[in-house]
């Protein structure tokens, strides 16, 4: 079932003024919006994407949208209004979750998209935080008449991510007037569970005037990236029928294919497990599932390459990859300068940061019994410094 993506635009703005409301203002060279509509767009999970807006707003919503195929719904009055109006137009969907989203927050990335998805395997609902690093006061007319412990609190962003037959339940029970903080709030008021993962300084709401230009900063692409992760994969394909098996990309003749839902591509299956390892983004059964008839006989390169988006997403990059191939036979050797070549190309690095080796187990083991092959990979990359809330 779908994850369905709920992005509320509703709001008139006030605070950040301009001539239109602060979700269709530019931003870098594209509308507010755009921004959160092209994430969700470019997640291979989310389905359906419904934007909620004021009705006169509707063909401008259109032009923001262009090739993004989303549904519209009317505002409402108070944010938690435009939730409900939005969960309602998404019903016919029946999506197993949805995201709520503020449209006011350009910089919703697919780390951020996995990881509430993840974490609604363990409660009814999830949302982005981050640690309030602040010293926390009450104050009383410009006096400050006590302080505020800040342990265990965290700043709440969205995308807040439910179980949509929960948080529908939820929205039912509230009072039809009801307007709260957010959708966690309303959920908890209906005794569901939530829970926080890590969030992103780059999710910022954009509210006043000035945060345009502390929005584009961080959203720029720029500040290099200095925080070193390692990933690593491993992957083995039982032998079968066929005349030739797919390692790296490239064609090996052999007496002997190798059975898979896709291709079978256990080297760049291996590379794919070690880029997402890397970012923390789970596994390739994740992202693909082997149950999903879309991805029978797919060539591993479709892979490889979102798991290489959701890295430079993740606003990371990759410094070097490395492959060992294990197996009797094919001998991989005189493949080896192609197989470079196909993962440099497909991962835009250059030859000398992309290695591919190949070794065997001297006749031991189920690769020395040529009952299949193996590959393993890793990868180091550069990520940017993001704060843990756990
Ligand atoms: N929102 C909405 N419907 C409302 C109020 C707000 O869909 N009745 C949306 C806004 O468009 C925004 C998000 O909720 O994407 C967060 O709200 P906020 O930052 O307060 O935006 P505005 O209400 O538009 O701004 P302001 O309060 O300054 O007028
Ligand atoms: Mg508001």
């Amino acid at each position: 079932m779908a994850h369905a993506a709920l992005v509320v635009a509703a709001g008139k703005g006030e605070r950040a003024g301009g001539t239109v409301p602060k979700q269709f203002a530019d931003l870098g060279g594209r509308p507010l919006l755009r921004w959160s509509l092209e994430a969700f767009a470019a997640h291979p999970a989310i389905g359906p994407i419904c934007v909620v807006a004021d009705p006169a707003h509707a063909d401008l919503v259109r032009a923001v949208a262009g090739d993004i195929a989303v549904t519209l719904a009317p505002g409402g009055a108070t944010r938690t209004a435009s939730v409900r109006a939005g969960m309602t137009a998404l019903a016919p969907a029946a999506p197993e979750t949805v995201l709520i989203h503020d449209a006011a927050r350009p910089g919703l990335t697919a780390p951020i998209i996995d990881a509430l998805l993840a974490e609604l395997r363990a409660a009814d609902g999830a949302a982005p935080g981050l640690p309030v690093v602040d010293a926390l006061k009450r104050t009383d007319g410009g006096a400050i008449v006590d302080d505020a412990p800040r342990a265990g609190l965290v700043r709440i962003q969205t995308p807040q991510a439910f179980r949509y037959a929960r948080f529908a339940a939820a929205l039912a029970q509230a009072p039809e007037d009801a307007a709260f903080d957010d959708d966690i709030a309303l959920a908890r008021a209906a005794g569901l569970s939530t829970r926080v993962v890590s969030g992103d300084p780059r999710l910022m709401k954009v509210t006043y005037p000035e945060d345009f230009a502390q929005a584009r900063q961080l959203l720029a692409p720029g500040a290099p990236p200095t925080l070193p992760l390692a990933g690593s994969g491993y992957d083995a394909h039982r032998f079968g029928p066929g005349d030739h098996v797919t390692l790296c990309g490239v064609a090996i003749p052999h007496t002997h294919g190798l059975v898979g839902h896709s291709d079978a591509d256990a080297a760049w299956h291996a590379l794919t497990d070690a880029l997402l390892g890397a970012i923390g983004a789970g596994d390739i059964g994740d992202h693909f599932p082997p149950t999903d008839p879309r991805w029978r006989g797919a060539p591993s390169g479709v892979f490889l390459r979102h798991a290489a988006d959701l890295v430079a997403q993740a606003g990371a990059r990759i410094v070097n990859v490395d492959v060992t191939v294990i197996c009797e036979r094919p001998r991989v050797k005189p493949h080896r300068e192609a197989m470079r070549a196909a993962t440099a190309e497909l991962l835009g690095l250059p030859l000398a940061r992309v290695s591919v080796k190949a070794t065997t187990t001297e006749g031991m083991g189920f690769t020395g019994r040529e009952e299949g092959l193996a590959a393993q990979a890793s990868v180091s990359i550069l990520a940017p410094e993001s704060p843990d809330v756990r």
